[in-house]
């Protein structure tokens, strides 16, 4: 293992009906609040007038930013840090999923800062202060409910990034299931998806010695393979919401991957491929995912094998660690292919004459990756690999 420190200062509050807890949170950060939303699911299903209502109950005076889109841009960024600065905002809540949390996270750092807020996002500045902000998660997805990470689109530049600061973990998370009805079929199939995507991003690695994490991070997958099939038939069930919720956290809280260097060059190459075209991002790691499997498994072909065994049951008997690793591969892409999840960047019309523009993208911060360091030449490769 390597040396670590963990710190994660995120209070969860876990549970049905958990979002009356806002009663007990939001009076400890003031009385002025922007809320955070997207594009209105949050009025459909009466999550909306739920939270309003308590927060009236508070007495707190209430200001909005509706929108915010998924992959969310700088130009909401913007607005929201313009509310907090014009209003004097005292606590932001976000309602909503990844894009609206990353969002918040934005928001809260660009309105204790005076220039851009995009100056953040590339890393220009240090975050030095920000607004404290809570969220009431409603997909289970990101993990960024209990992570200080946050990735934001500029749409004008075509460029997609992850950014964080340890000040801007949320100071509360409320994450009911029952909020997690709604999500549709799609959207539920890319939650699981990246999920299942940040527990593979932490567990190849090349860090020797590292057995509670390795059980750990198969624990995750295996709950998600068993839960996924089942949640896609019956998208009410408490109990797979439940699992999938809490899943999706501890899939990317830095639970699973104290002590190893993760890799994240998927997600990397992902980011650039839907900053170029505003595709799902899980729809993205559905896709790439399985072709940095192959372009990368002789790195340390030891890690697909145990996985391939371990978590998709795959036979060792006779067969060589090539053998075994690419059989473990197609059963995470029949896997994917079974819940509905796209596997081809065709599937988003993306073509070859994109490639070059995409891993420009992707390189805009040089090699990348933990694993496996990638040049142009691999992310040319698996772009390929993947039209
Ligand atoms: O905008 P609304 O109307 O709310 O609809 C959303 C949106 O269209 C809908 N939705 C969410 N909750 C719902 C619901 N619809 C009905 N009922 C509900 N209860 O789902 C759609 C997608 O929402 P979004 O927030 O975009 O999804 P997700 O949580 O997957 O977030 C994706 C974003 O997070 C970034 C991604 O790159 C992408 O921009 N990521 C953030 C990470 C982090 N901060 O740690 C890590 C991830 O790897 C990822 O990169
Ligand atoms: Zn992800």
């Amino acid at each position: 293992m390597n040396s670590f420190t963990y710190r994660n200062p995120v209070k969860l509050i876990f549970g049905k009906d958990s979002v009356q807890q806002l009663k007990n949170e939001v009076p400890n950060y003031g009385t002025k609040i922007l809320i955070v939303y997207g594009g209105g699911s949050i009025k459909k299903n009466g999550l909306y007038d739920q939270v309003t209502g308590i927060l009236k109950e508070l007495n707190a005076e209430i200001f909005e930013l509706s929108g915010v889109e998924p992959n969310p841009r700088i130009s909401s960024v913007r607005k929201g840090v313009d509310i907090c600065k014009k209003e004097g905002i005292e606590f932001v809540l976000a309602i909503g999923g990844g894009s609206v949390i990353d969002c918040t996270k934005a928001i809260v750092a660009g309105a204790k800062y005076e220039g851009d807020a995009w100056d953040i996002v590339l890393k220009k500045v240090q975050v030095k202060e920000a607004l404290p902000f809570g969220t009431v998660l409603t997909i289970a997805a990101t993990g960024s409910e209990m992570n200080s990470g946050s990735v934001i689109t500029n749409l004008e530049t075509k460029e997609k990034y992850s950014w964080g600061s340890p000040l801007t973990y949320p100071a509360f998370s409320i994450l009911d299931p029952q909020n997690t009805f709604s999500v549709p079929l799609n959207q539920t199939i890319y939650g699981m998806v990246d999920m299942m995507s940040h527990v593979y991003e932490q567990y190849f690695h090349q860090t020797e010695n590292s057995p509670l994490q390795d059980r750990m991070c198969e624990g995750v997958l295996q709950t998600v393979i068993e839960t996924a099939p089942k949640l896609i038939e019956d998208l009410n069930n408490y109990e797979l919401r439940e699992t999938i919720l809490y899943s999706g956290t501890i899939a990317l809280n830095g639970y699973l991957s104290m002590g190893v260097a993760s890799d994240w060059a998927t997600h990397n190459i992902e980011h650039a491929v839907s900053a170029v075209h505003d595709i799902p991002h899980a729809g993205g790691l559905a896709i790439l995912f399985p072709n940095w499997m192959e372009h990368t498994m002789h790195e340390r072909i030891e890690r697909f094998v145990q996985l391939a065994v371990r978590v998709w049951g795959v036979d060792p008997a006779g067969k060589s660690n090539e053998e075994i690793a690419r059989e473990g591969i197609e059963k995470l892409r029949e896997f994917w292919k079974s819940l509905g999840a796209p596997s081809r960047l065709a599937d988003y019309n993306i073509g070859e004459d994109s490639i070059p523009l995409i891993t420009e993208k992707a390189m805009a911060k040089g090699e990348f990756g933990n694993f496996k360091k990638l040049n142009s030449e691999d992310v040319t490769a698996i772009l390929k690999a993947s039209l």
